[in-house]
C-alpha cells in the first residue's frame, strides 16, 4: 500500500509540474515593436524598411500578415490589437513580454534562460518561417521565382544584423 501511495504521489507531483511548466511558457504575451525598439534602434530601423502593408481587413490574410493570430497575447482584431499588425520582431523572435523582464535585468542573460521564456534564434528555428513561407502561402515559387524559399538567404535579408555586445 505505501508504495503505491507513494508510486501515486510522485506521478502528482510530476504532472503539477508539468502543468506548471507548461503554464509558465503559455504566459508569455506579444507586446509589439515599439517595445523592443527601445533597446535594439538599429534592428528596428532596418526592421522598418522591410515591406510591411495592412491586410487586417481580411480575415484569410491574419495568419500571415499579423504577429502572434491565434496565440494567447497575439493580434485578434485591429479594434483590440492595434499593435500587433504586420509581421513584426515577435512574428520571428517569440512572444517577448518574459523573455525582455531577463533583457531589462542582465545585459549578459545566458541564453538558455531568455529561450526557456520563448526568445527564438531564427536560425535555429526554420519551421517557424514556414507557418507563413510554407505551400499554403498565396506566394510561393510556383507564383513567381522571386518568391522562392532559401533559408540561408532569407536569414540574411531580414533585417541587418549587428554583432552582439556579449557573449550568452
Ligand atoms: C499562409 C500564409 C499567407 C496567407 C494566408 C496570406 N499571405 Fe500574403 N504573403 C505571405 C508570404 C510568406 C509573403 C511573402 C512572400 C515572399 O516574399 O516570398 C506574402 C506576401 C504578400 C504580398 C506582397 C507580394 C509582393 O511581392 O510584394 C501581398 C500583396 C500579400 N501577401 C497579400 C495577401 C492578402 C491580401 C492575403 C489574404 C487574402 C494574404 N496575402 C494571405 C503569406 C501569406
Ligand atoms: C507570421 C507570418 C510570417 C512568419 C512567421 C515569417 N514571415 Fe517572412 N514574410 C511574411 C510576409 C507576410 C512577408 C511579406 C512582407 C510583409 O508583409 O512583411 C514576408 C517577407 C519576408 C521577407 C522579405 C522581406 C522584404 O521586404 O523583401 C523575408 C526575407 C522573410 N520574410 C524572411 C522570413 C524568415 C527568415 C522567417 C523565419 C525566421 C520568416 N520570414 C517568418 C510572413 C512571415
Ligand atoms: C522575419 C524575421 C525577423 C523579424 C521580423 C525580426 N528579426 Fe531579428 N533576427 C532575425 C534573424 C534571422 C536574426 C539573426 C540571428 C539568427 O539567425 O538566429 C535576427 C537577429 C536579431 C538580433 C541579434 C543581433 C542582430 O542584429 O543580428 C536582435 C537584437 C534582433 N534580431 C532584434 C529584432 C527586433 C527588435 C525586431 C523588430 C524590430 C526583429 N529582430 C525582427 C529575424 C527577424
Ligand atoms: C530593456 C532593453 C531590452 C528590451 C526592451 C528588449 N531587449 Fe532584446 N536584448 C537586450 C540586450 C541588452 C541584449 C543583449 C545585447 C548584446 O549582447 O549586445 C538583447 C538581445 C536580444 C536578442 C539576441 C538574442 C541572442 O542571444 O541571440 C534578440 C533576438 C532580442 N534581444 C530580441 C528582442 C525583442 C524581439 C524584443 C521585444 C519583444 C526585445 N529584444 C526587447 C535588451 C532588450
Amino acid at each position: 500500500m505505501n508504495k503505491f501511495f507513494t508510486v501515486v504521489l510522485a506521478l502528482v507531483f510530476i504532472a503539477v509540474c508539468s502543468v506548471v511548466i507548461v503554464a509558465d511558457v503559455h504566459a508569455a504575451d506579444y507586446i509589439g515593436a515599439k517595445k523592443c525598439k527601445a533597446c535594439h534602434l538599429k534592428q528596428y530601423k532596418a526592421w522598418e524598411k522591410t515591406s510591411s502593408k495592412d491586410y487586417t481587413a481580411d480575415p484569410n490574410c491574419l495568419k500571415c500578415h499579423t504577429t502572434g493570430y491565434g496565440k494567447p497575447g497575439g493580434f485578434t482584431s485591429l479594434d483590440e490589437t492595434p499593435k500587433l499588425t504586420g509581421v513584426q520582431c515577435e512574428g520571428c523572435h517569440g512572444p517577448g513580454s518574459e523573455y525582455v523582464k531577463i533583457m531589462k535585468k542582465d545585459k549578459k542573460y545566458k541564453f538558455a534562460d531568455v529561450k526557456a521564456l520563448g526568445l527564438i534564434r531564427p536560425s535555429e528555428d526554420e519551421k517557424g518561417c514556414m507557418v507563413c513561407h510554407g505551400a499554403d502561402s498565396p506566394f510561393t515559387e510556383k507564383v513567381d521565382a522571386r518568391y522562392k524559399w532559401e533559408f540561408k538567404e532569407r536569414l540574411e535579408r531580414t533585417h541587418k544584423h549587428f554583432p552582439l555586445k556579449y557573449a550568452h
